[in-house]
Protein backbone atom coordinates (compact mmCIF):
# COMPACT_ATOMS: atom_id res chain seq x y z
CA UNK A 1 0.00 0.00 0.00
CA UNK A 2 1.51 3.58 -0.61
CA UNK A 3 1.44 6.60 1.22
CA UNK A 4 -1.83 7.78 -0.20
CA UNK A 5 -3.53 4.57 0.44
CA UNK A 6 -2.86 5.48 4.18
CA UNK A 7 -5.51 7.07 5.42
CA UNK A 8 -2.50 8.60 8.33
CA UNK A 9 1.15 8.39 7.75
CA UNK A 10 3.93 9.98 10.59
CA UNK A 11 7.62 10.30 9.33
CA UNK A 12 10.34 11.03 10.95
CA UNK A 13 8.24 12.78 14.26
CA UNK A 14 10.85 13.79 16.74
CA UNK A 15 9.58 15.99 19.71
CA UNK A 16 11.73 17.69 22.22
CA UNK A 17 10.42 19.20 25.46
CA UNK A 18 13.60 21.42 26.55
CA UNK A 19 16.16 18.62 26.55
CA UNK A 20 14.28 15.21 26.49
CA UNK A 21 14.13 13.74 23.67
CA UNK A 22 10.05 12.21 24.17
CA UNK A 23 10.00 11.21 20.32
CA UNK A 24 12.80 10.43 17.83
CA UNK A 25 12.30 9.57 14.21
CA UNK A 26 9.07 7.99 14.85
CA UNK A 27 7.33 6.46 11.90
CA UNK A 28 3.89 4.75 11.59
CA UNK A 29 1.04 4.25 8.65
CA UNK A 30 -2.14 3.42 9.52
CA UNK A 31 -4.46 1.95 6.73
CA UNK A 32 -8.19 2.05 6.49
CA UNK A 33 -10.06 0.15 8.74
CA UNK A 34 -7.32 -1.24 10.55
CA UNK A 35 -6.30 -1.27 14.31
CA UNK A 36 -2.89 -0.57 14.98
CA UNK A 37 -1.73 -1.28 18.71
CA UNK A 38 1.43 1.31 19.73
CA UNK A 39 2.58 0.13 23.09
CA UNK A 40 5.63 0.67 25.23
CA UNK A 41 6.97 1.35 28.71
CA UNK A 42 5.42 4.40 30.79
CA UNK A 43 7.20 7.71 29.54
CA UNK A 44 7.78 5.59 26.05
CA UNK A 45 6.26 8.77 24.32
CA UNK A 46 2.80 6.68 23.71
CA UNK A 47 0.57 10.20 24.16
CA UNK A 48 2.95 12.84 23.01
CA UNK A 49 2.79 11.05 19.42
CA UNK A 50 -1.08 10.85 20.13
CA UNK A 51 -0.88 14.63 20.43
CA UNK A 52 0.95 15.03 17.54
CA UNK A 53 -1.15 12.46 15.22
CA UNK A 54 -4.43 14.18 16.53
CA UNK A 55 -2.59 17.86 15.39
CA UNK A 56 -2.79 18.88 19.10
CA UNK A 57 1.08 19.02 19.43
CA UNK A 58 3.79 20.21 16.87
CA UNK A 59 6.56 18.13 16.15
CA UNK A 60 9.99 19.42 16.41
CA UNK A 61 10.84 17.24 13.30
CA UNK A 62 8.99 15.09 10.71
CA UNK A 63 5.73 15.28 9.17
CA UNK A 64 2.11 13.89 9.47
CA UNK A 65 -0.45 13.03 6.32
CA UNK A 66 -3.70 13.16 6.48
CA UNK A 67 -5.03 11.05 3.29
CA UNK A 68 -1.89 12.31 1.27
CA UNK A 69 -2.14 15.60 2.59
CA UNK A 70 -1.39 17.85 5.44
CA UNK A 71 -3.56 17.44 8.92
CA UNK A 72 -6.50 19.70 8.61
CA UNK A 73 -5.74 21.94 11.52
CA UNK A 74 -5.02 21.75 15.11
CA UNK A 75 -8.47 22.61 16.77
CA UNK A 76 -11.10 19.54 17.86
CA UNK A 77 -13.74 20.47 15.45
CA UNK A 78 -11.44 21.31 12.16
CA UNK A 79 -10.31 17.05 13.10
CA UNK A 80 -13.36 15.85 13.70
CA UNK A 81 -14.89 17.24 10.49
CA UNK A 82 -11.75 16.08 8.64
CA UNK A 83 -13.10 12.28 10.14
CA UNK A 84 -10.33 12.21 12.90
CA UNK A 85 -11.44 11.85 16.97
CA UNK A 86 -9.73 10.92 19.83
CA UNK A 87 -10.24 9.84 23.65
CA UNK A 88 -7.96 10.69 26.49
CA UNK A 89 -5.61 9.26 29.21
CA UNK A 90 -7.97 9.50 32.04
CA UNK A 91 -12.02 10.58 31.22
CA UNK A 92 -11.61 14.14 29.88
CA UNK A 93 -15.56 14.42 29.94
CA UNK A 94 -16.87 18.09 30.51
CA UNK A 95 -18.07 17.46 34.45
CA UNK A 96 -21.16 20.10 34.94
CA UNK A 97 -22.67 18.76 31.23
CA UNK A 98 -24.94 15.88 31.19
CA UNK A 99 -24.02 12.35 29.45
CA UNK A 100 -25.88 13.54 26.92
CA UNK A 101 -24.52 16.77 26.39
CA UNK A 102 -21.08 15.67 26.49
CA UNK A 103 -21.75 13.57 23.19
CA UNK A 104 -23.16 16.33 21.42
CA UNK A 105 -20.33 18.19 21.89
CA UNK A 106 -18.56 15.20 19.93
CA UNK A 107 -20.94 15.41 16.99
CA UNK A 108 -19.33 19.33 15.99
CA UNK A 109 -18.02 17.65 12.75
CA UNK A 110 -21.36 18.22 11.51
CA UNK A 111 -21.94 21.95 12.97
CA UNK A 112 -21.19 25.13 11.74
CA UNK A 113 -19.68 26.23 15.12
CA UNK A 114 -17.53 24.85 18.42
CA UNK A 115 -18.61 22.71 21.12
CA UNK A 116 -19.72 24.93 23.22
CA UNK A 117 -22.40 27.00 20.73
CA UNK A 118 -24.03 24.18 19.85
CA UNK A 119 -24.61 23.00 23.08
CA UNK A 120 -25.93 26.14 24.03
CA UNK A 121 -27.85 26.24 21.21
CA UNK A 122 -26.26 29.68 20.67
CA UNK A 123 -26.50 31.02 16.46
CA UNK A 124 -27.87 27.81 15.63
CA UNK A 125 -31.12 26.64 14.23
CA UNK A 126 -33.52 24.82 16.85
CA UNK A 127 -33.97 21.93 14.27
CA UNK A 128 -29.89 21.15 13.66
CA UNK A 129 -29.72 21.21 17.48
CA UNK A 130 -32.52 18.87 17.87
CA UNK A 131 -31.01 16.60 14.77
CA UNK A 132 -27.55 16.82 16.85
CA UNK A 133 -29.25 15.28 20.00
CA UNK A 134 -30.82 12.90 18.28
CA UNK A 135 -27.77 11.54 17.00
CA UNK A 136 -25.93 12.30 20.02
CA UNK A 137 -29.01 10.44 21.84
CA UNK A 138 -28.21 7.28 19.16
CA UNK A 139 -24.89 6.96 19.86
CA UNK A 140 -25.52 6.25 23.58
CA UNK A 141 -28.11 4.09 22.77
CA UNK A 142 -25.73 2.00 20.47
CA UNK A 143 -23.20 2.17 23.59
CA UNK A 144 -25.89 0.88 25.70
CA UNK A 145 -26.04 3.66 27.92
CA UNK A 146 -29.01 5.83 27.07
CA UNK A 147 -30.66 5.92 30.90
CA UNK A 148 -28.10 7.33 32.02
CA UNK A 149 -28.37 10.66 29.14
CA UNK A 150 -29.48 13.40 31.62
CA UNK A 151 -26.99 12.46 34.21
CA UNK A 152 -23.67 14.30 34.97
CA UNK A 153 -20.59 11.87 34.48
CA UNK A 154 -19.13 12.06 37.96
CA UNK A 155 -22.35 10.16 39.26
CA UNK A 156 -21.74 7.71 37.22
CA UNK A 157 -19.69 4.33 37.34
CA UNK A 158 -16.03 4.71 35.94
CA UNK A 159 -16.86 1.99 33.33
CA UNK A 160 -19.69 3.39 32.21
CA UNK A 161 -18.01 7.09 31.93
CA UNK A 162 -15.32 5.27 29.80
CA UNK A 163 -18.49 4.67 27.79
CA UNK A 164 -19.49 7.98 27.86
CA UNK A 165 -16.34 9.14 26.47
CA UNK A 166 -16.30 6.79 23.59
CA UNK A 167 -19.90 7.27 22.65
CA UNK A 168 -18.47 11.12 22.31
CA UNK A 169 -15.33 10.24 20.71
CA UNK A 170 -17.71 8.27 17.98
CA UNK A 171 -20.67 10.37 17.45
CA UNK A 172 -18.95 12.11 14.78
CA UNK A 173 -18.14 8.67 12.84
CA UNK A 174 -14.65 9.46 12.54
CA UNK A 175 -12.56 7.53 10.09
CA UNK A 176 -9.48 7.48 12.42
CA UNK A 177 -10.35 6.81 16.26
CA UNK A 178 -7.28 7.53 18.87
CA UNK A 179 -8.07 5.42 21.81
CA UNK A 180 -5.21 6.38 24.60
CA UNK A 181 -5.53 3.53 27.34
CA UNK A 182 -9.51 2.84 27.09
CA UNK A 183 -8.97 -0.12 29.25
CA UNK A 184 -7.52 1.76 32.34
CA UNK A 185 -9.47 0.89 35.37
CA UNK A 186 -11.71 -1.30 33.91
CA UNK A 187 -12.54 -4.59 35.34
CA UNK A 188 -11.72 -8.31 32.85
CA UNK A 189 -15.39 -8.22 31.81
CA UNK A 190 -15.14 -4.94 30.50
CA UNK A 191 -12.13 -4.76 28.43
CA UNK A 192 -13.62 -8.18 27.14
CA UNK A 193 -16.75 -6.19 25.79
CA UNK A 194 -14.11 -3.60 24.93
CA UNK A 195 -12.33 -5.76 22.95
CA UNK A 196 -16.00 -6.79 20.97
CA UNK A 197 -16.31 -3.18 20.51
CA UNK A 198 -13.17 -2.44 19.10
CA UNK A 199 -12.70 -5.01 16.56
CA UNK A 200 -16.94 -4.19 15.73
CA UNK A 201 -15.42 -0.40 15.23
CA UNK A 202 -12.75 -1.78 12.91
CA UNK A 203 -15.46 -2.55 10.13
CA UNK A 204 -16.31 1.28 9.65
CA UNK A 205 -12.91 2.94 10.89
CA UNK A 206 -9.08 2.99 11.50
CA UNK A 207 -8.01 2.48 15.01
CA UNK A 208 -4.74 3.70 17.25
CA UNK A 209 -5.06 2.01 20.49
CA UNK A 210 -2.39 2.97 23.18
CA UNK A 211 -2.56 0.45 26.39
CA UNK A 212 -1.18 -1.26 28.78
CA UNK A 213 -3.35 -4.04 28.56
CA UNK A 214 -1.24 -6.72 26.73
CA UNK A 215 -3.84 -9.46 26.07
CA UNK A 216 -6.17 -6.53 24.84
CA UNK A 217 -3.36 -5.09 22.41
CA UNK A 218 -2.58 -8.79 21.40
CA UNK A 219 -6.39 -9.66 20.56
CA UNK A 220 -7.30 -6.67 18.70
CA UNK A 221 -4.19 -5.22 16.80
CA UNK A 222 -3.48 -5.94 13.39
CA UNK A 223 -0.22 -4.54 13.75
CA UNK A 224 1.78 -3.06 16.10
CA UNK A 225 4.00 -0.34 17.00
CA UNK A 226 6.35 -0.53 19.86
CA UNK A 227 8.10 2.63 21.77
CA UNK A 228 10.49 2.61 24.14
CA UNK A 229 12.62 5.70 25.13
CA UNK A 230 10.53 7.66 22.28
CA UNK A 231 12.05 5.43 19.47
CA UNK A 232 10.51 2.75 17.90
CA UNK A 233 11.88 -0.63 18.47
CA UNK A 234 9.97 -3.16 17.16
CA UNK A 235 6.47 -3.39 14.70
CA UNK A 236 4.80 -6.02 13.57
CA UNK A 237 1.96 -8.07 14.04
CA UNK A 238 1.08 -9.20 17.56
CA UNK A 239 2.62 -12.87 16.79
CA UNK A 240 6.09 -10.88 15.81
CA UNK A 241 6.12 -8.29 18.37
CA UNK A 242 5.47 -10.62 21.27
CA UNK A 243 8.29 -13.07 19.76
CA UNK A 244 10.72 -10.01 19.88
CA UNK A 245 13.27 -10.02 22.63
CA UNK A 246 13.51 -6.58 22.84
CA UNK A 247 10.14 -6.04 23.29
CA UNK A 248 10.75 -8.13 26.60
CA UNK A 249 13.68 -6.45 27.25
CA UNK A 250 12.19 -3.03 27.25
CA UNK A 251 9.22 -4.14 29.70
CA UNK A 252 10.95 -6.67 32.00
CA UNK A 253 14.52 -5.46 31.37
CA UNK A 254 15.26 -9.39 30.89
CA UNK A 255 14.20 -11.00 27.20
CA UNK A 256 11.59 -13.00 29.38
CA UNK A 257 8.12 -14.66 28.69
CA UNK A 258 6.47 -11.19 29.61
CA UNK A 259 4.07 -12.46 27.11
CA UNK A 260 2.95 -15.47 28.01
CA UNK A 261 0.72 -17.58 29.78
CA UNK A 262 -1.25 -15.81 32.71
CA UNK A 263 0.72 -12.30 32.46
CA UNK A 264 -0.79 -12.00 29.42
CA UNK A 265 -3.75 -11.06 30.49
CA UNK A 266 -2.51 -8.53 32.89
CA UNK A 267 -1.59 -5.11 33.05
CA UNK A 268 2.17 -4.90 32.27
CA UNK A 269 1.93 -1.24 33.38
CA UNK A 270 2.69 -2.29 36.87
CA UNK A 271 5.85 -4.14 35.71
CA UNK A 272 6.83 -1.12 33.90
CA UNK A 273 7.43 1.02 36.48
N1 LIG B 1 4.45 18.75 27.97
C1 LIG B 1 5.57 18.10 28.34
N2 LIG B 1 6.66 18.77 28.78
C2 LIG B 1 7.78 18.13 29.14
N3 LIG B 1 7.94 16.78 29.10
C3 LIG B 1 6.88 16.06 28.66
C4 LIG B 1 5.64 16.68 28.26
N4 LIG B 1 4.78 15.69 27.89
C5 LIG B 1 5.44 14.52 28.03
N5 LIG B 1 6.69 14.75 28.51
C6 LIG B 1 7.71 13.73 28.74
O1 LIG B 1 7.87 13.03 27.52
C7 LIG B 1 8.06 11.63 27.78
C8 LIG B 1 6.96 10.85 27.07
O2 LIG B 1 5.74 11.08 27.76
P1 LIG B 1 4.36 10.45 27.29
O3 LIG B 1 3.31 11.02 28.17
O4 LIG B 1 4.21 10.64 25.83
O5 LIG B 1 4.59 8.92 27.62
P2 LIG B 1 3.56 7.70 27.55
O6 LIG B 1 4.22 6.65 26.73
O7 LIG B 1 2.22 8.17 27.14
O8 LIG B 1 3.55 7.22 29.08
P3 LIG B 1 2.36 6.57 29.97
O9 LIG B 1 2.30 5.12 29.58
O10 LIG B 1 2.83 6.75 31.36
O11 LIG B 1 1.10 7.31 29.68
C9 LIG B 1 8.07 11.46 29.29
O12 LIG B 1 9.43 11.51 29.73
C10 LIG B 1 7.31 12.68 29.76
O13 LIG B 1 7.71 13.05 31.08
MG1 LIG C 1 0.39 8.20 28.01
Amino acid sequence: MTTTEHLLTADGVTVRFGGLTALDDVGLQVAPGSVVGLIGPNGAGKTTLFNVLSGVLRPTAGTITWKGAPPPGRRTHHLARAGIARTFQGLNLFPMMTVLDNVVAGADRLARGGAFSLVSGLGRHHRDERDLRARALGALERFGIAEHAHRLPGTLPYGVQKQVALARACVSDPELLLLDEPASGLSGAQIDALADQIRGFSQDMAVVLVEHHMDLVMRVCDHIVVLNFGRVISTGTPAQVQADPAVTQAYLGTPADSFGGESAAGDVNGAAR
